[in-house]
């Protein structure tokens, strides 16, 4: 009988926690169950009293004082099984509810991220076609150096001493920013951006201001953001693009790793793009012939390790200029 009481106040303190604190009138009956518990355990102790010390006077009285609390605590304790069973099938019932709820938000909050991130995607092509548009390219150009680049970002992350720089976020950012390389096209006159003839080096100047165009359109719209989002990269490609490892290129005449590395995969990938298409001044080169101009530029226009890094998914690069050329 003790043991089952034990058993019983023990069970009780450990549902107590979860299920019972906040049901107030299941909370009083254990209270009053308790004190059952405690009438009962002192006529046990007094009929063992009684019994030991040979008092008969009162052993009746205190028999029917067991035998009634005993009865009264038997079938409270029996009430309140039933009473936290319930309580525990209310709450177990209204926890299902709630992660229901729950799982159901945030099925609709991945879908309002992916939806989001589409937006995302959708608007920077729109961005980047308009000026590739204003420049008589197809679109298609977009394309195909955005998947060269991801081509030599992720060979450059496997086998490069830039491995630890780039991240698969950086990866995806840097594929995802490719398009906007030439963005500052859009503040170039047409009479230049669409002249079929050499440039003038008046003209040529002007062409180049693309690049700061481009990165400052892009640094507004940063501006706006009050965290770090794949925009600051494009800023760095947008504007240095057209620098060479040498040093001889523009805007800025960086050289070596002053480039920043965004620029650096952009530009073979802009230029082995530039090579492999039809232009009104020249007709497209071969994939041999643009390797071998390629290989000539390594640690000149291109950075070694770039240069490398294109060496060794060339084929790829050969299989995407075939299957999706102007
Ligand atoms: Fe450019």
């Amino acid at each position: 009988m003790l043991y089952s009481i034990r058993q019983f106040q023990s069970n009780t303190c450990l549902l107590k926690d979860f299920y019972i604190r906040k049901n107030r009138r299941l909370s009083r009956r254990i209270s009053l169950h308790m004190t059952m518990m405690v009438f009962f355990f002192a006529g046990y102790l007094g009929f063992f009293y009684c019994f030991i010390t040979d008092i008969h006077l009162g052993l009746e009285m205190i028999t029917a004082h067991v035998f009634f609390f005993g009865a009264i605590f038997v079938a409270m304790g029996n009430n309140l099984h039933r009473g936290m069973l319930f309580s525990i099938k209310s709450s177990y019932q209204r926890t299902l509810s709630i992660s229901t709820a729950l799982e159901e938000e945030r099925e609709k909050l991945l879908t309002a991220n992916r939806q989001l991130l589409q937006t995302k995607d959708v608007t920077i092509l729109a961005l980047a076609y308009q000026a590739e548009l204003r420049d008589g390219e197809t679109g298609s150009h977009i394309s195909r150096t955005s998947e060269y680049v991801g081509l030599i970002a992720r060979q450059m992350k496997k086998n490069s001493s830039q491995s630890s720089y780039l991240t698969d976020e950086y990866v995806h950012e840097l594929v995802k920013s490719a398009p906007l390389h030439d963005i500052g096209k859009v503040g170039i006159p047409d009479r230049i951006l669409q002249k079929k003839g050499k440039f003038t080096p008046e003209e040529f100047e002007i062409m180049k201001k693309h690049c700061e165009y481009g990165s400052e359109v892009i640094r507004k719209a940063q501006e706006k953001l009050n965290f770090q989002s794949f925009l600051e990269i494009a800023t760095q490609l947008t504007l240095s693009h057209h620098e060479k490892w040498d040093g001889s290129g523009y805007p800025s005449g960086l050289a070596g790793n002053q480039i920043p590395l965004s620029a650096r995969i952009m530009a073979l990938a802009d230029v082995y793009d530039a090579l492999r298409s039809k232009r009104y001044y020249k007709d497209a080169f071969s994939h041999e012939k643009t390797c071998a101009i390629l290989r000539e530029e390594r640690g000149r226009h291109f950075d070694p390790e770039i240069v490398d890094a294109f060496f060794a998914r060339e084929k790829n690069f050969e299989r995407i200029s075939s299957e999706h050329g102007d």
